[in-house]
Protein backbone atom coordinates (compact mmCIF):
# COMPACT_ATOMS: atom_id res chain seq x y z
CA UNK A 1 0.00 0.00 0.00
CA UNK A 2 1.37 3.23 -1.10
CA UNK A 3 2.28 5.95 1.69
CA UNK A 4 0.87 8.37 -0.59
CA UNK A 5 -2.94 6.51 0.53
CA UNK A 6 -2.21 5.77 3.69
CA UNK A 7 -1.48 9.28 4.12
CA UNK A 8 -4.34 10.77 2.74
CA UNK A 9 -6.22 8.23 4.26
CA UNK A 10 -5.42 9.54 7.39
CA UNK A 11 -4.98 13.08 6.97
CA UNK A 12 -8.44 13.88 5.05
CA UNK A 13 -10.73 10.90 5.72
CA UNK A 14 -10.04 10.05 9.53
CA UNK A 15 -9.07 13.42 9.97
CA UNK A 16 -13.03 14.28 8.61
CA UNK A 17 -14.45 12.27 10.95
CA UNK A 18 -12.99 13.62 13.79
CA UNK A 19 -14.39 17.27 13.52
CA UNK A 20 -17.51 16.29 12.14
CA UNK A 21 -17.24 14.53 15.45
CA UNK A 22 -15.52 17.67 17.26
CA UNK A 23 -18.28 19.92 15.97
CA UNK A 24 -21.31 17.78 16.57
CA UNK A 25 -20.36 17.65 20.26
CA UNK A 26 -19.23 20.87 20.69
CA UNK A 27 -22.85 22.19 19.49
CA UNK A 28 -24.12 20.06 22.30
CA UNK A 29 -21.68 21.44 24.48
CA UNK A 30 -19.91 18.20 25.38
CA UNK A 31 -16.73 17.21 26.44
CA UNK A 32 -15.53 13.96 25.61
CA UNK A 33 -12.62 12.12 26.24
CA UNK A 34 -13.25 8.61 25.01
CA UNK A 35 -15.54 7.98 22.53
CA UNK A 36 -17.27 4.78 23.13
CA UNK A 37 -18.50 5.86 26.37
CA UNK A 38 -21.26 7.97 23.68
CA UNK A 39 -22.05 4.46 22.68
CA UNK A 40 -24.69 2.29 24.68
CA UNK A 41 -22.98 -1.02 25.09
CA UNK A 42 -19.98 -0.37 23.32
CA UNK A 43 -16.59 -1.47 25.01
CA UNK A 44 -13.24 -0.01 24.59
CA UNK A 45 -11.09 -0.14 21.74
CA UNK A 46 -7.83 -1.91 22.70
CA UNK A 47 -5.40 0.12 23.96
CA UNK A 48 -1.86 -0.36 22.20
CA UNK A 49 1.76 0.25 23.88
CA UNK A 50 4.12 3.03 22.51
CA UNK A 51 5.92 0.61 21.32
CA UNK A 52 2.31 -1.01 19.01
CA UNK A 53 2.32 1.87 16.44
CA UNK A 54 4.50 5.37 15.96
CA UNK A 55 1.82 6.73 14.42
CA UNK A 56 0.28 10.02 16.29
CA UNK A 57 -3.30 9.84 16.64
CA UNK A 58 -5.80 12.66 16.94
CA UNK A 59 -6.02 14.31 20.37
CA UNK A 60 -9.98 12.82 20.99
CA UNK A 61 -7.98 9.39 21.16
CA UNK A 62 -6.62 10.44 24.31
CA UNK A 63 -7.33 9.83 27.35
CA UNK A 64 -9.75 12.85 29.64
CA UNK A 65 -12.35 13.19 31.46
CA UNK A 66 -15.55 11.60 30.21
CA UNK A 67 -18.94 12.77 30.73
CA UNK A 68 -22.11 10.81 30.05
CA UNK A 69 -24.22 12.38 27.04
CA UNK A 70 -27.67 13.96 28.16
CA UNK A 71 -30.29 11.53 28.04
CA UNK A 72 -31.69 13.24 25.03
CA UNK A 73 -29.81 14.44 22.17
CA UNK A 74 -30.57 15.23 18.56
CA UNK A 75 -31.27 12.40 16.02
CA UNK A 76 -28.79 14.19 14.28
CA UNK A 77 -26.30 14.19 16.56
CA UNK A 78 -26.78 10.62 17.63
CA UNK A 79 -26.37 9.63 13.95
CA UNK A 80 -22.94 11.79 13.50
CA UNK A 81 -21.80 10.11 16.80
CA UNK A 82 -22.45 7.10 15.17
CA UNK A 83 -20.68 7.43 11.87
CA UNK A 84 -18.51 10.08 12.15
CA UNK A 85 -17.47 8.40 15.96
CA UNK A 86 -17.40 4.87 14.64
CA UNK A 87 -15.33 6.11 11.90
CA UNK A 88 -13.03 7.44 14.41
CA UNK A 89 -12.92 4.52 16.44
CA UNK A 90 -12.57 2.05 13.20
CA UNK A 91 -9.73 4.33 12.04
CA UNK A 92 -8.55 3.74 14.68
CA UNK A 93 -8.12 0.11 14.60
CA UNK A 94 -7.23 -0.12 11.38
CA UNK A 95 -4.24 1.74 11.83
CA UNK A 96 -3.32 0.19 14.83
CA UNK A 97 -3.61 -3.16 13.02
CA UNK A 98 -0.83 -1.95 10.28
CA UNK A 99 2.86 -2.07 10.38
CA UNK A 100 5.45 -1.78 7.57
CA UNK A 101 6.22 -4.87 5.16
CA UNK A 102 8.72 -7.35 6.48
CA UNK A 103 8.91 -5.92 10.00
CA UNK A 104 6.99 -8.61 12.21
CA UNK A 105 5.16 -12.16 11.44
CA UNK A 106 3.71 -12.79 8.32
CA UNK A 107 0.60 -14.84 9.78
CA UNK A 108 -0.89 -15.23 13.47
CA UNK A 109 1.35 -16.42 16.15
CA UNK A 110 0.83 -18.89 18.94
CA UNK A 111 -2.51 -18.75 20.97
CA UNK A 112 -4.33 -16.89 18.32
CA UNK A 113 -2.81 -18.62 15.25
CA UNK A 114 -4.09 -22.07 17.25
CA UNK A 115 -7.73 -20.51 18.13
CA UNK A 116 -8.06 -19.49 13.95
CA UNK A 117 -7.04 -23.24 13.06
CA UNK A 118 -9.35 -24.41 15.47
CA UNK A 119 -12.27 -22.06 14.57
CA UNK A 120 -12.00 -21.59 11.00
CA UNK A 121 -10.05 -25.17 10.17
CA UNK A 122 -6.93 -24.14 9.09
CA UNK A 123 -5.20 -20.25 8.42
CA UNK A 124 -5.37 -20.84 4.38
CA UNK A 125 -8.82 -21.39 5.31
CA UNK A 126 -9.46 -18.40 7.45
CA UNK A 127 -7.89 -16.09 5.00
CA UNK A 128 -10.34 -16.90 2.26
CA UNK A 129 -13.25 -16.40 4.55
CA UNK A 130 -11.85 -12.95 5.49
CA UNK A 131 -11.29 -12.39 2.17
CA UNK A 132 -14.66 -13.44 0.71
CA UNK A 133 -16.55 -11.49 3.25
CA UNK A 134 -14.77 -8.23 2.78
CA UNK A 135 -15.41 -9.01 -0.48
CA UNK A 136 -19.16 -9.62 -0.28
CA UNK A 137 -19.38 -6.18 0.75
CA UNK A 138 -21.60 -4.46 -1.20
CA UNK A 139 -20.51 -0.55 -1.05
CA UNK A 140 -18.49 0.78 1.88
CA UNK A 141 -17.57 -1.00 5.03
CA UNK A 142 -15.51 -2.28 7.28
CA UNK A 143 -14.36 -6.69 7.69
CA UNK A 144 -13.46 -7.74 10.78
CA UNK A 145 -11.67 -10.61 13.02
CA UNK A 146 -14.17 -11.03 15.65
CA UNK A 147 -13.93 -12.71 19.25
CA UNK A 148 -17.63 -13.33 20.52
CA UNK A 149 -18.86 -13.38 23.02
CA UNK A 150 -18.97 -17.28 23.02
CA UNK A 151 -15.20 -17.38 22.43
CA UNK A 152 -15.25 -17.76 19.11
CA UNK A 153 -12.95 -16.20 16.48
CA UNK A 154 -15.60 -15.34 13.28
CA UNK A 155 -14.55 -13.26 10.27
CA UNK A 156 -17.59 -10.53 10.02
CA UNK A 157 -18.29 -7.24 7.89
CA UNK A 158 -20.33 -4.21 9.06
CA UNK A 159 -21.76 -1.61 6.73
CA UNK A 160 -20.73 2.25 6.31
CA UNK A 161 -18.79 2.98 10.04
CA UNK A 162 -20.09 0.58 11.97
CA UNK A 163 -17.85 -1.99 13.76
CA UNK A 164 -18.37 -5.60 15.76
CA UNK A 165 -19.11 -3.59 18.70
CA UNK A 166 -21.86 -1.60 18.34
CA UNK A 167 -23.82 -4.42 20.39
CA UNK A 168 -27.35 -2.52 19.21
CA UNK A 169 -26.50 -2.83 14.98
CA UNK A 170 -25.22 -5.84 14.49
CA UNK A 171 -26.68 -9.62 14.77
CA UNK A 172 -25.31 -10.94 18.26
CA UNK A 173 -23.66 -13.72 15.24
CA UNK A 174 -21.45 -10.78 14.36
CA UNK A 175 -20.89 -9.04 17.51
CA UNK A 176 -18.07 -9.17 19.59
CA UNK A 177 -14.65 -7.50 19.90
CA UNK A 178 -12.35 -7.04 16.78
CA UNK A 179 -8.89 -8.33 16.95
CA UNK A 180 -8.12 -7.26 13.42
CA UNK A 181 -9.73 -4.56 11.13
CA UNK A 182 -9.72 -4.18 7.30
CA UNK A 183 -11.07 -0.60 5.74
CA UNK A 184 -13.37 -1.59 2.22
CA UNK A 185 -14.24 2.07 1.60
CA UNK A 186 -13.08 2.55 -1.98
CA UNK A 187 -11.15 5.69 -0.71
CA UNK A 188 -8.96 3.32 0.82
CA UNK A 189 -7.86 1.94 -2.15
CA UNK A 190 -9.26 3.56 -5.41
CA UNK A 191 -6.08 5.70 -5.94
CA UNK A 192 -3.49 2.68 -6.05
CA UNK A 193 -5.82 -0.72 -7.36
CA UNK A 194 -9.10 1.43 -9.06
CA UNK A 195 -12.17 -0.89 -8.51
CA UNK A 196 -9.96 -4.22 -7.54
CA UNK A 197 -10.54 -4.60 -4.28
CA UNK A 198 -9.36 -8.21 -4.06
CA UNK A 199 -5.54 -7.03 -5.12
CA UNK A 200 -5.97 -4.51 -2.07
CA UNK A 201 -6.91 -7.08 0.14
CA UNK A 202 -3.96 -9.47 -0.71
CA UNK A 203 -1.62 -6.65 -0.78
CA UNK A 204 -3.02 -5.54 2.64
CA UNK A 205 -2.27 -8.74 4.43
CA UNK A 206 1.59 -8.20 3.82
CA UNK A 207 0.92 -4.95 6.02
CA UNK A 208 -0.65 -6.75 8.97
CA UNK A 209 0.65 -6.31 12.11
CA UNK A 210 0.29 -9.71 13.30
CA UNK A 211 1.99 -8.96 17.29
CA UNK A 212 -0.52 -6.41 17.90
CA UNK A 213 -3.50 -9.34 16.23
CA UNK A 214 -1.45 -11.50 19.39
CA UNK A 215 -1.80 -8.90 21.97
CA UNK A 216 -5.16 -7.94 20.95
CA UNK A 217 -6.44 -11.40 21.30
CA UNK A 218 -4.40 -11.45 24.44
CA UNK A 219 -6.79 -8.62 25.75
CA UNK A 220 -9.81 -9.84 25.00
CA UNK A 221 -9.60 -13.34 26.18
CA UNK A 222 -7.98 -12.68 29.58
CA UNK A 223 -10.96 -11.93 32.30
CA UNK A 224 -10.83 -8.78 34.45
FE1 LIG B 1 -11.23 4.76 5.63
Amino acid sequence: MSATTLRRHYEEHHANYLSELRAALEAEEMIVGNVTSLMPGMERMIQPTKSDSQMPLGRLVSRGLSFQPPQTLPKQTVQTIRRAGGGHINHTAFWRFLCPAGTGPSGPQGKVARAIQEDFGSIKAFRQQFKEVAMNRSGSGWAWLVYRQDGCLVASSTPNEDNPMMKDHVPWQEAGRPILALDIWEHSYWEQYQDDRERYIDAWWKVVNWDFVTRAYQIVTTKI
